[in-house]
């Protein structure tokens, strides 16, 4: 099974969160099931310096909208991600101060319409047959950047008849959509009759992710809840009527861990590693990341962290009210994180104030994140919304007990501790109510399991022993592919 995988970026290489972990964790797990994957990306900097062996399969002759962008197509090999790629060569759209989306002052780049337009027409291109030695069978499309791929592939089996591979569109994130003014339709080379209620027109505007929506074969999103949650006028951003007019055709499949990255066994950015018999790496890594953060090194008292992109999403601002209670229950806290400047501060001022019990590390920082993780002993996630989470399974894994609220992925992935559950299923704490009060309350509980180390253990081994790999979401995302292939 051919698929080509369409996204905006892969880890290891250009990531801005969790999007790019699945872009470079899923097709190695697909090839370990016998499918044949590659992937499709924007010639960014960081990924045009790793192709290797790379060859030119043409010279594009893309859109009036983006004929700018004078693209040429690459195929290669990504050795840092394991696998093949084509790379769309268009220095003037993708080589730029600045992050994949937006400039250095987070203003996002006015002609992205046409950036990842071009994303999606050159997927549609590769699907009709561009490279001759590779055709996809499916094409599958990741968040609005690669949303209109699924588009063009509609308005060539319109114009010609012709049978063209299927296609799959995953939401990663409902509430990034790719919103544009209309013009920005005119010139991408789709028909006329595609801006519409029925199409990619979204009050007056052009919406990518619509389009990912309204013409794939399939939809999915990362977490069964989610696809749920994300019918309804509360969780659907203004798309939930699309959403539940092609319920039949939307599922859930959750993420997986990439064990090649995170697995505390093996973890190269680790003073010492463990497993779930063997915990002694743990204490060593805990004892290690105090000292680091200027935290008194001791084991008696838990450590709480937070790794997260700083935004509305992640309900972080919970953590900062709470903070003085929490602090109070006797636990320290550690955070690693960007993005909104209030939130940055907020916390930068936190640590401030108690320097003794609160660290904050303001900056993305991959290796630190392993530490800090494997050092921690409860991980917090109290998103508002969260489409999956890949935090609270990395928690898991490495027996760092996710705190989060049930919503989205993280209620799919975390089992509540009562005190009829230690014994049951139990694999971290679950709360509710989105509010200061509702998350102490779960962070209660869990210093009271805290205290009775023999009841920690076997909690946390068994959240460790979950099987959180890739080989089942790839099943999953393999059996959606034979249902649509071409
Ligand atoms: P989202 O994609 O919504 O940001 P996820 O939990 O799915 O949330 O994925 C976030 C990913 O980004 C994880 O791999 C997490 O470890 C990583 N991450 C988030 N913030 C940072 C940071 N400041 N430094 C390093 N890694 C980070
Ligand atoms: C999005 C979501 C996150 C999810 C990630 C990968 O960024 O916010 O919940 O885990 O995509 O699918």
């Amino acid at each position: 099974m051919r698929i080509l995988q369409v996204c905006a970026e892969i880890f290891p290489l250009l990531k801005t969160g969790g999007l790019a972990d699945v872009a470079g964790a899923l097709p190695p797990a697909l090839r370990a099931q016998g499918a044949d994957p590659r992937v499709l990306l924007p010639g960014f900097g960081p990924i045009l310096a790793k192709l290797e062996d790379a060859t030119e399969i043409g010279r594009l002759d893309p859109p009036p909208a983006m004929a700018g962008a004078r693209p040429r197509l690459l195929q290669g090999r990504l050795r840092a991600c394991g696998v093949d790629a084509y790379v769309l060569d268009a220095p003037p759209y993708y080589l730029r101060e600045g992050g994949p989306y937006a400039d250095a002052a987070q203003r996002p780049y006015a002609d992205n319409a046409q950036r990842f337009g071009l994303l999606g027409w050159a997927a549609a291109e590769l699907a009709q047959g561009l490279d001759p030695s590779w055709q996809p069978q499916v094409v599958h499309a990741h968040d609005w950047h690669a949303a209109l791929a699924p588009a063009y592939l509609r308005a060539a089996a319109e114009t010609d008849g012709r049978t063209l591979p299927g296609s799959i569109y995953t939401v990663h994130n409902l509430a990034y959509q790719g919103l544009f003014e209309a013009r920005h339709f005119d010139g991408l080379g789709l028909p006329a009759h595609f801006f519409g209620m029925h199409g990619l027109e979204f009050h007056g505007r052009l919406n990518f992710m619509k389009a990912g929506l309204y013409y794939a074969d399939r939809i999915t999103t990362v977490s069964p809840g989610y696809a749920l949650e994300i019918q309804s006028p509360e969780q659907g951003c203004g798309l939930d009527g699309v959403l539940r007019e092609r319920a039949n055709q939307l599922s859930g499949i959750l993420n997986g861990v990439d064990e090649a990255v995170w697995n505390p066994a093996s973890d190269a950015m680790l003073g010492a590693t463990y497993q779930p018999g063997r915990l002694a790496g743990k204490a060593r890594c805990k004892l290690a990341l105090q000292q680091e953060l200027g935290l008194d090194a001791e084991l008696g008292t838990p450590l709480l962290c937070v790794v997260s992109r700083l935004t509305e999403q992640k309900g972080l601002h919970l953590v900062l009210q709470a903070l003085p209670s929490l602090l109070e229950l006797g636990t320290r806290f550690a955070l690693l994180g960007s993005g909104d400047a209030a939130l940055e501060d907020a916390f930068r001022t936190a640590a401030a104030a108690r320097p003794d019990a609160v660290a904050v590390r303001i900056g993305y920082d991959e290796s630190f994140a392993h530490r800090l993780i494997a050092g921690s002993d409860i991980i917090l996630v109290p998103s508002r919304f969260e489409p999956c989470g890949l935090t609270q399974l990395y928690g898991l894994k490495y027996g760092t007990l996710p705190l989060v609220r049930r919503v989205g992925g993280l209620a799919d992935t975390v089992n509540d501790t009562r005190l009829e559950t230690i014994d049951l299923d139990a694999t971290g704490f679950v709360f509710d109510e989105f509010s200061a009060a509702g998350l102490l309350g779960a962070a209660r509980r869990a210093c009271t399991l805290y205290r009775r180390p023999a009841d920690w253990k076997l909690v946390q081994q068994r959240a460790m022993r979950q099987p959180v790999d890739w080989q089942a979401p790839a099943a999953r995302y393999l059996e959606l592919y034979r249902q649509v292939a071409a």
